[in-house]
């Protein structure tokens, strides 16, 4: 694997590949990665000739009282594991790299549908900075496909958004949740949950899948689902931010005859914000 902490040294060496007819894969990264990472890289193998990581971790998607500082940066392992998985190419820059005109200036990205409810409206500004910096990522590397996980269910929407609305081309594929045994998605943030709170938070999903199976059993009352599901995660002591049954496109509030139907959650621990999500496609 080859790392390069430039832009102008990756595209010089992707301009290489790229004259060689080569497809290129990207997974962009905030590091600390897991097997919910590698999977993404591993699903960008199959469909491309090679495969770029990034890491960075944005400090533009993340609010002023969020963990940006705290953020778990492993970079020693993160190299070994995505050399193990068959990664080609790791782009890692500094912030003076991605931001040489610092924060403040810098131009912005801007997707104004699907950005200010759910995980928007509880972290102001947070798709800006995701939208700027994939922006950024996609025109330094200019991949033909990127790979983002279905974890972040809003994050995938908002970027296909962006894609479409400014042409950019690539094709904006998806991966699959990646889970702990016991069902908890994984996430860079689960190292924030106590041992105390661990054998808990399960609660999330199970909430989510509880409303899955009134749904499919023909209860189609989802004010009250949504109502159930939030007093459940508050009874095993956990604070709700969301729970939400929308529209899979849209991310409106689903209607009674959508066909397409995503469940999403968001709770907070005492120093984590989990989130979670499942679809469920009516006949
Ligand atoms: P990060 O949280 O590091 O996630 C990088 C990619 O891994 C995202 O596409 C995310 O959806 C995916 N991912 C994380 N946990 C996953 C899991 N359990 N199963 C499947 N995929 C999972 O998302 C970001 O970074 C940033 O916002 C980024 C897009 C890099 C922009 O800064």
């Amino acid at each position: 694997m080859q790392v390069f902490h430039t832009v102008d040294g990756l595209r010089a060496a992707l301009r290489t590949e790229r004259q060689a007819g080569h497809r290129i894969g990207f997974v962009p990264t905030m590091g600390n990665l897991h097997d919910g990472h590698l999977a993404l890289i591993a699903q960008a193998r199959q469909t491309s000739d090679i495969v770029v990581c990034s890491i960075f971790v944005n400090a533009l998607q993340f609010g002023l009282n969020e963990d940006w500082d705290k953020y778990p940066r492993t970079y020693d392992s993160d190299c070994e594991k995505l050399r193990e998985t068959g990664c080609d190419y790791l782009f890692h820059p500094e912030d003076g790299e991605m931001y040489p005109n610092g924060l403040d200036t810098q131009s912005r990205v801007v997707c104004p549908t699907m950005t200010d409810v759910l995980c928007g409206a509880s972290r102001p500004g947070h798709f800006e900075g995701v939208t700027t910096v994939v922006s950024k990522l996609f025109n330094i590397v200019q991949p033909d496909e990127a790979v983002f996980g279905i974890k972040d269910y809003q994050q995938l929407a908002v970027i296909r958004r962006m894609a479409e609305d400014l042409c950019m081309p690539v094709k904006i594929l998806s991966a699959p949740i990646h889970r702990e045994p016991d069902g908890l998605a994984m996430s860079s943030r689960n190292s924030y949950i106590t041992s105390q709170e661990r054998p808990k938070v399960t609660v999330l999903k199970d909430s989510l899948e509880w409303i899955r199976q009134q749904i499919a059993a023909g209860n189609l009352d989802f004010p009250e689902l949504e109502s159930v599901a939030k007093q459940r995660i508050n009874s095993a002591g956990f604070r709700v931010d969301y729970v939400t049954i929308s529209h899979s496109k849209t991310l409106e509030p689903a209607a009674n005859d959508d066909r397409q139907i995503t469940v999403l959650g968001a709770m907070f621990t005492q120093s984590a914000r989990l989130i979670d999500n499942l679809s469920i496609e009516l006949k």
